[in-house]
């Protein structure tokens, strides 16, 4: 046991980050009418290089002109391997305006490239007298990310949220697949003749979440590629919901509902975590540390479990 306190996960829902290119500006307004929690508006790999320059110039202008209502506003820049990342966190800093909430930095590699990126963060907001520090979330997609997650989870107090990149980390790994998420069909165990699958995505979520969890930050699962399978979908957000993270991203606008619906703790489920805490109540009167609920244990760890639960339906419902 660590007398060190798990620091808190920043309380704003992230049940959903829906995407769209910078250089597709007609849809900038259907995302801000959409149901996701978060926008994430992209710069980096849905903009073809000759469009860069000019997603640039949309993203910057919808900043202030599009009404966000109360959603958190992200914008993805372009990797540190490219000319095009300061361009888009000074335009975004000095030109896009206050409401901009975060900037995601994609296939980060290790701690020094946020030390990077907030360096010049912080000095661009001093020359424009920002008020309000921006936030940063971070992509893990490649070998060194995962190698180094958990450092980078603790490299800057801007950061607010760190997602798994399935393709980009796929390629990195040289994983041999072409899907975005789910299921692959050869990774399995055979049993008595039968095949079990099994999830080659599940070490990289389980570090993710235990990075993100001992720094503060909200762990979230990245694309889910095949945007016309559903229950791909809901599987794939029901095993990351299962590990500890708070949500997934929407590359359609049809995922929004399916993850929104996922990443809601049920009003069952909501109402089993009462029932435990309210037994938990009653152990504790009598005088005990442990009791029985529906013939099972539940005990001091329990009140924190069900607390996770009705702690983030709260904070959903407000
Ligand atoms: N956000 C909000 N609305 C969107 C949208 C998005 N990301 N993508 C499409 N729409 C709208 C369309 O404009 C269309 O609206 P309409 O009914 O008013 O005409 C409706 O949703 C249905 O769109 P559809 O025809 O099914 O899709 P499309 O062919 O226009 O676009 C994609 C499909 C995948 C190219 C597009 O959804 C997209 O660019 N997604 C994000 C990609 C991205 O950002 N990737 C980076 C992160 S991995
Ligand atoms: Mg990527």
């Amino acid at each position: 046991m660590s007398f060190r306190i798990q620091p808190t996960a920043p309380a704003c829902p992230n049940r959903c980050q829906l995407f769209g290119p910078g250089s597709r500006p007609a849809i900038f307004e259907k995302m801000a009418g959409s149901a996701a929690d978060v926008i994430n508006l992209d710069l980096e790999d849905s903009v073809a290089p000759d469009d860069k320059a000019e997603a640039r110039r949309n993203v910057v202008e919808a900043v202030g002109d599009i009404d966000w209502g109360r959603k958190t506003l992200s914008v993805r820049i372009n990797g540190l391997d490219t000319e095009w990342w300061y361009r888009d966190v000074i335009d975004l800093i000095e030109r896009a305006g206050p409401r901009l909430d975060r900037i995601m930095v994609p296939k980060v590699g290790n701690a020094a490239d946020l030390y990077a990126v907030d360096a010049l963060i912080t000095a661009a907001e001093r020359a424009v007298g920002r008020e309000t520090p921006i936030a940063l979330e971070v992509i893990i997609e490649s070998a060194a990310g995962i190698a180094n997650v958990s450092e980078i989870a603790a490299a800057s107090p801007r950061l607010q949220a760190m997602s798994l990149g399935a393709a980009d980390y796929a390629a990195s790994m040289g994983m041999q697949t072409t899907g975005i998420g789910g299921t692959q069909e050869n990774y399995y165990m055979l049993h008595e003749g039968a095949r079990h699958l099994s999830d080659p995505w599940h070490w990289a979520q389980t570090a993710i979440v235990a990075a993100c969890r001992s720094n503060g930050v909200l762990p979230v699962d990245g694309p889910y590629g095949d945007f016309s399978d559903d229950e791909g979908f809901r599987a794939q957000a029901r095993r990351s919901a299962t590990l500890g993270m708070v949500g997934k991203w929407a590359i359609h606008p049809k995922q929004v509902a399916l993850s929104n619906e996922v990443f809601t703790p049920s009003e069952d489920a909501v109402a089993e975590a009462r029932e435990i805490l309210a037994a938990m109540e009653k152990a504790k009167s009598e005088g005990s540390g442990a009791t029985v609920y529906k013939g099972r244990l539940v005990d001091i760890a329990s009140i924190k479990q069900a607390e996770v639960i009705v702690r983030q339906s709260e904070m959903i419902a407000r």
